[in-house]
């Protein structure tokens, strides 16, 4: 193996690329860089590259490759499983896309916009309505995440139901390879049977296979209308029959559903300085609905009336309230998006991210949720998200009188590795929508066939054959089976 190269060295190639403004060195100004989101992971990184261009990624890249130095792509630096910083070894660069932050078109007669990986997802979502369009992808962290990064790890979030995830959403990419060549198919095409549809293989390969520079996204029209309502429901059973009967009486309207638990109610209420309850009562479950059309206020808010009596009918629907105003709906939605930072700042929960076919996902809470109480019964079961694609965030949270050191110390383990293992019976994914980085990499063992686990690593060979792309992120060592 040949010695890397010495820091000094490596700056100086550095800086040469992107200039002196473009390299982060001391630990003050990396430590945002090779931290996590929620602060769990701590790496090191000799520097911090922040490129200004396609151009000058593509000399970072090629240089690192000719000396052998592993890359870290990173976008906004959510990820919620350690996917976007460096490890603790100190020898990887981060690459940071944060100034590669342009909305370079807009097509508004072939629906698309191409932007550069940098761009917050909030910013493309407001250049799209800007031009009286919609970019549909919708999660809690759109501030800060980065197109790039949403691509990386296939984004998902709370309007997957009507509109799909990231992979549904993009029409091509441009990704520079770990040798510096630069793939682009940056075209707008809907349709282009050609071969190999070879952007998929690097949505959601969390920057293991190349770094992505840019994407051509589809747009939507604008809903004009939109119904949202705060439901209490009789269980998560008759959640998804509300689901059913929405679909049936709504068609394509029903945007999202969301399913919140009474301990993630509480919770967030708690932490929005005690914020009053849309509801009157306690209720073990809830469901946050939002219809979505071109058609007209008034009918939209007629259909949604209909699908609430008919879950009263059938005794599903216990309680709801219904927005009737802007603001109540933001206040609804302020209270589902919250429910991750507000586990955080209660020291953190076990974060399972678990789907299972939409038949199966009552019974899977069910028999989840009894299993962890019997372990320990006064934990919080904090379960919200996209019931309707299947996908809850399964986060048990430590009882009220044990601290989150030791809760977590004893059952973080165990826990993840009970519920991920109910899921996968049930023929569902331990990731649905938050990916593997390092936290579930090692996982992929026990879930994943030799066959998927080969043909990953065939893949990334093939791809990044020095493996200095994201190293020890997402693929697991093979292990003899
Ligand atoms: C969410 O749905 O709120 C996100 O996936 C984030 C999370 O669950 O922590
Ligand atoms: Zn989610």
């Amino acid at each position: 193996m040949t010695a890397l190269p010495s820091p000094e060295i490596l700056l100086n190639a550095m800086q040469a690329i992107v200039g002196a403004n473009g390299c982060l060195t001391a630990d003050a100004d990396t430590e945002p860089y090779v931290t996590d989101y929620r602060k769990i992971y701590h790496g090191k990184s000799p520097v911090v590259v922040m490129p200004s261009s396609t151009e000058q990624v593509s000399q970072v890249m090629a240089w690192c490759y000719e000396h052998g130095v592993p890359v870290v792509p990173q976008g906004g630096n959510t990820s919620l499983m350690g996917g976007a910083v460096p490890d603790d070894s100190g020898t990887a660069v981060v690459i940071n896309l944060g100034k590669m932050n342009r909305v370079m078109a807009i097509d508004p007669v072939n629906d698309t916009m191409t932007v550069q990986a940098g761009v917050t997802l909030s910013a493309a979502r407001a250049a799209a309505e800007d031009s009286k369009r919609l970019f549909p992808l919708r999660i809690g962290s759109e501030g800060s995440c980065q197109i790039g990064g949403n691509l990386s790890t296939n984004a998902g979030g709370t309007a997957v139901l009507r509109y799909g995830n990231m992979r549904d959403l993009v029409l091509g990419i441009e990704v520079v390879l770990p040798d510096g060549r630069i793939f682009s198919s940056l075209r707008g095409l809907r349709k282009d049977n050609t071969g190999y549809d070879l952007k998929h293989l690097f949505v959601g390969a969390e920057g293991t296979l190349g770094i992505i520079t840019g994407a051509v996204l589809k747009l939507m029209p604008q809903p004009r209308a939109s119904a949202v309502a705060f439901v209490a429901v009789e269980s998560p059973e008759a959640a998804v029959k509300l689901l059913g009967e929405a679909r049936q009486v709504s068609g394509q309207a029903v945007t999202a559903f969301e399913l919140i638990s009474a301990p993630a109610l509480e919770l967030v209420l708690e932490y929005l300085g005690n914020a009053p309850s849309p509801l009157a009562d306690r209720h073990d479950w809830m469901v946050l609905i939002e219809l979505t059309s071109g058609a007209d206020e008034d009918s939209l808010n007629a259909t949604l009336m209909e699908i609430l009596e008919a879950g009263l009918g059938n005794g599903w629907v216990v309680d709801a309230a219904v927005a009737s105003s802007l603001s109540d709906a933001q206040t609804f939605w302020r209270i589902r998006e919250e429910i991750s930072d507000a586990q955080t700042r209660t020291g953190g929960s076990i974060k399972c991210d678990i789907s299972v076919p939409v038949s199966r996902i009552a019974g899977f809470i069910g028999k989840a949720s009894a299993e962890v109480l019997a372990l320990e019964p006064a934990t919080r079961m904090v379960i919200y998200g996209h019931m309707g694609d299947g996908n809850v965030h399964f986060n048990p949270l430590r009882p009220k009188d044990r601290s989150a050191k030791d809760f977590l110390a004893q059952w973080y383990k165990p826990v993840s590795d009970l519920v991920d293992g109910l899921a996968h019976a049930e023929n569902g994914s331990i990731s649905a929508e938050h990916g593997i980085g390092v936290a579930k990499r090692d996982d992929l063992n026990r879930y994943k066939s030799p066959v998927e686990l080969q043909l990953m690593w065939q893949v990334k060979r093939a791809l990044d054959p020095k493996n200095l792309m994201n190293p020890g992120r997402v693929l697991p060592q093979l292990e003899d089976k």
